[in-house]
């Protein structure tokens, strides 16, 4: 099957990536293959900047360096002028709403990229709002630029880093995830209550693809329905499987990859929601205190040597930066450091198939060698 057929490329014109859940597989097949292309012509030297002229812009409401970086480049590799604020800094802050503020980026924007990750129900929503708001500004002005939203993380999904990740373990399993053993887990972290959307962005994808995934968490770190039942559904689909369990070692034991991170207990990512809305600070530093704490009990949760001794060889991913002495031993990241390097480098091609399969209508001559 040509992944890279005109018909199989004209299908993701126009589209917005707010969530893989959103996508077909054959879709994010051909997106992976798009991507996969861009990487070698872009390491081979090929000029790819087709989009000369456009803006490529960037809201974080939260911090980043791997997914600004990649956002940056992709833009800047096709042409694009890339601006990353941060959205604190924007009128969101005095009750803007997400469609004026849609409406308002759009007016001047080719592509408009968000992160908007530590509020559960709100990111997502965030950002169908904003590209309600664009749709219905260019459709109001007969305005026919097309203006992709990009989830660069929400409370939901990480599709960029969970694509980044995918491709990554094709190119390490030669091709294919389908078959493989691979467990996510739950680690320890001293440093703050991290988003859930990586684990939930990882299982949903990576069952659709076949792989034999296993997520591990201690009780109370439970991640949201949605996606556990979307990454039940792919593994019924594509005949991967998904297992839970609460045992580090069974779920590293035959691994063939292993994605050990941290993230919040779900209890007190759900109290952040009442304060976050109401503004109040001092509960939203009591919450992530009891989330530390809580934590804090589960120490023994580390990725090391003697676990890694358990699996089959396996593959250490993280989505970085990751705490090393608590989600991972020094002596695994020092093995792994230019593999989990390697797989951060992915995204900006994952970036990059997206804007440029948004926008590029002979999109075929461009991945057939450039311009
Ligand atoms: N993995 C990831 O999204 O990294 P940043 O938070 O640095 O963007």
């Amino acid at each position: 099957m040509n992944l890279l057929d005109p018909t199989r490329l004209h299908a993701l014109h126009g589209r917005s990536l707010l969530t893989t859940h959103d996508w077909s597989t054959a879709d994010l097949d051909t997106l992976l293959a798009v991507a996969a292309r861009l990487e070698a012509l872009d390491r081979s030297g090929h000029r790819l900047d087709v989009l000369r002229g456009e803006l490529a812009y960037a809201m974080f409401f939260d911090n980043s360096t791997r997914t600004k970086s990649a956002w940056a480049g992709a833009a800047a590799r096709l042409g694009m002028h890339p601006v990353v604020v941060d959205g604190s800094s924007t009128q969101v802050a005095h009750g803007e709403t997400a469609e004026e503020t849609g409406a308002m980026l759009g007016m001047n924007a080719h592509a408009l990229g968000v992160r908007h990750d530590l509020i559960l129900g709100e990111g997502n929503a965030f950002m169908r709002d904003v590209q309600r708001g664009i749709d219905d500004y260019l459709a109001a002005t007969g305005d026919e630029r097309v203006v992709p939203v990009v989830n660069l993380q929400c409370d939901v999904d990480h599709p960029t880093q969970s694509m980044a990740d995918l491709l990554w373990l094709q190119e390490h399993f030669g091709g294919s995830v389908a078959g493989r053993r691979i467990t996510v887990s739950w680690a320890y972290s001293p440093s703050y209550a991290k988003p859930l959307s990586v684990p939930q962005g990882v299982v949903s994808l990576l069952t659709r693809f076949g792989a034999h995934v296993t997520l591990a968490h201690p009780a109370g770190y439970d991640l949201l329905p949605e996606p556990m039942a979307w990454a039940a559904e792919g593994a019924s689909e594509s005949g991967g499987s998904f297992r839970v369990t609460d045992d580090m070692d069974h779920a590293f034991t035959g691994a063939e990859a292993v994605y050990p991170k941290s993230w919040g207990p779900l209890v007190m990512m759900r109290e952040r929601v009442a304060a976050n809305r109401a503004g109040d600070r001092v509960e939203l530093a009591a919450i992530e205190q009891r989330a530390l704490a809580h934590n804090a009990a589960h120490r023994d949760w580390i990725c090391d040597e003697r676990r890694m001794a358990l699996t089959d060889d396996a593959l250490y991913l993280h989505c970085l930066p990751a705490d090393i002495g608590a989600e991972v031993s020094s002596g695994v990241m020092d093995r792994f450091r230019a593999e989990v390097a390697r797989e951060a480098n992915k995204k900006v091609y994952v970036v990059m198939a997206l804007l440029a399969a948004a926008k590029v209508t002979d999109l075929a001559t461009l991945l057939s060698g450039g311009v």
